[in-house]
């Protein structure tokens, strides 16, 4: 996508933007064939110039047409109303393309672009291309939402209530004790909810989790999913080699060794022995239900759930297929190698972030990730965004200074 945009501006796009003076060029001529060979929105590339006279004509189509939502100065200052000023032209005029054919939506921007021929689209986006862009929020303005915690720092600190039982990490010191590392967060979530819920009757548990919110269930669970996994220090008497024999018929579920690749069965690799004990007690006697449990633990005499303990508590477990979310640090990174430097573009076809609405990105990020808004690069991107992540980046990017880019043109090869 990057690649083809870069392609189609070294051979077909020539801009300079130079204070308040704008040229926009398009000229396929002998590389007609690059153009054509672009595919979505880009198509429609044609030969056409915006001189200052021009960018002069895109005023007052914006004075006519625009200035009710995005003012003259294409500095917007209401919710959900973009900044134009300063954007990138040639994103500007594919942007309104895209309203035209529908690819963006049907609703606010149809009807003002409905009635505007192509000349009219390159002169107005020239326009506001060629004006200074707004300036970034302050930091520290009331429209910068604070930035939402990091989940594994949030899961930290919420575990720290749980170390006195559950051990620093989630490793127990404790018989009885059930160690909360190298299992799938879906798996914790789930246990925490069914405790909370009194479906799983344990009213210890069920207090502990009783001011805990979902969000901080995830956050916990992700944060001992990400700790390095060990054994329950605790002690298991039992025989090890009868219970690996009688755990033979638990590891189409659980795994060979107790390391489960599905979420829903717990891994049992070094789980606390006498919790395991009481976990199948639990299944037997309905305290805790579960179909295939209770009929699995029905079978099972003290001696052989002893054994089998002993060995799963002697099993080295392994970390759940989790990966550490990124950091908007992170993000940014990625967000930048198509957006720019803190998000000025310096690409004719890519938008500039720096300085933007962040009520508006967020908006239309969402739009990315529901297809209302089509891009498949966007939608690829979006769809890995989280809530917080979206949120950050926009708080971010509208903190940016915006700085407008002049388009030299490339010399001819
Ligand atoms: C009725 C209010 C309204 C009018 C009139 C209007 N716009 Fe918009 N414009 C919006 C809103 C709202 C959005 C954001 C819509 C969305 O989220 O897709 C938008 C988005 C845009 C975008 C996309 C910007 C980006 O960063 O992706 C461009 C370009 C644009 N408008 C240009 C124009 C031009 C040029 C005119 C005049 C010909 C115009 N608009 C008239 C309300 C308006
Ligand atoms: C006072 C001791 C204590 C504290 C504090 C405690 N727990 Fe527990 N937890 C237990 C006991 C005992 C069990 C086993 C209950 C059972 O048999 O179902 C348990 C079980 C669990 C389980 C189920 C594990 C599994 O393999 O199914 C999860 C998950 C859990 N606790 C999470 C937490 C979290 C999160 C916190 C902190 C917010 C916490 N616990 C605080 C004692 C405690
Ligand atoms: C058909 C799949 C299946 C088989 C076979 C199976 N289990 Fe399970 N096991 C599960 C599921 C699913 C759960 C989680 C149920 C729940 O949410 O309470 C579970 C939970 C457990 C737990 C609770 C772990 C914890 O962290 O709380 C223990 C202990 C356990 N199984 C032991 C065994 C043993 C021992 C065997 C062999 C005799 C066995 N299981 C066979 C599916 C299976
Ligand atoms: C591979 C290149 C690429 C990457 C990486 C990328 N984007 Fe984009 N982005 C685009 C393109 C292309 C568009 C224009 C899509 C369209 O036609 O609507 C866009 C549009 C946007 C817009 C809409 C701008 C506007 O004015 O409406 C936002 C917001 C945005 N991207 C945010 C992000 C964020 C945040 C990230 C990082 C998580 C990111 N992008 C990563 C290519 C990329």
């Amino acid at each position: 996508m990057k690649q083809r945009a870069r392609n189609l501006y070294r051979v077909a796009f020539v801009a300079i933007v130079v204070a308040g003076a704008a040229i926009v060029e398009y000229s396929p001529g002998a590389n007609a064939q690059a153009v054509g060979a672009a595919a979505d929105k880009k198509d429609g590339l044609r030969a056409v110039q915006a001189t200052a006279v021009e960018v002069a004509e895109g005023k007052r189509i914006a004075q006519a047409t625009c200035v009710r939502c995005h003012g003259l100065d294409g500095i917007s200052t209401a919710k959900g109303v973009p900044h134009l000023a300063g954007q990138r032209p040639a994103y500007l005029y594919l942007e309104l393309r895209a309203y035209q054919s529908g690819a963006r939506g049907k609703k606010v921007m149809d009807g003002a672009v409905e009635f505007l021929g192509d000349d009219a689209l390159v002169k107005v986006a020239a326009y506001y291309a060629s004006l200074d862009p707004a300036p970034p929020v302050a930091a520290s303005g009331a429209k910068a939402a604070p930035a939402k915690p990091d989940p594994v720092r949030a899961g930290k600190a919420a575990a720290a209530a749980c170390a006195g039982c559950h051990g620093e990490g989630g490793i127990s010191k404790t018989p009885g004790m059930p160690n909360l590392v190298a299992l799938d967060p879906k798996y914790l979530v789930a246990a925490m909810k069914s405790y909370k819920s009194g479906q799983r009757k344990h009213d210890l548990m069920k207090s502990m989790l009783a001011a805990v919110s979902d969000a901080d269930m995830n956050n916990v669970a992700l944060y001992y999913a990400l700790q390095t996994p060990a054994r329950a220090q605790t002690p298991a008497a039992g025989n090890r080699s009868a219970g690996k024999t009688a755990a033979a018929a638990c590891a189409g579920c659980h795994g060979n060794q107790g390391v489960s690749t599905n979420p829903a069965a717990p891994s049992l690799a070094g789980q606390d022995a006498q919790y395991l004990a009481t976990a199948l007690q639990a299944y037997k006697n309905g305290s805790r239900s579960d179909a295939t449990m209770k009929s699995l633990a029905a079978a099972l005499d003290d001696r052989v759930t002893k054994d089998m303990a002993a060995f799963y508590a002697a099993q080295p477990p392994q970390p759940p297929d989790v990966r550490k979310p990124l950091t908007t640090a992170e993000w940014v990174q990625k967000c930048d190698r198509c957006h720019g430097v803190n998000g000025n573009s310096t690409d004719p076809f890519l938008p500039a972030l720096a300085g933007q609405r962040a009520e508006y990105m967020v908006k239309v990020l969402h739009d990315y990730r529901t297809r209302v808004h089509q891009s498949s690069t966007m939608a690829a991107m979006s769809d890995a965004l989280t809530e917080a992540d979206i949120e950050n980046l926009a708080a971010y990017y509208a903190r940016q200074k915006a700085r407008a880019v002049v388009f030299m043109p490339v010399p001819g090869q």
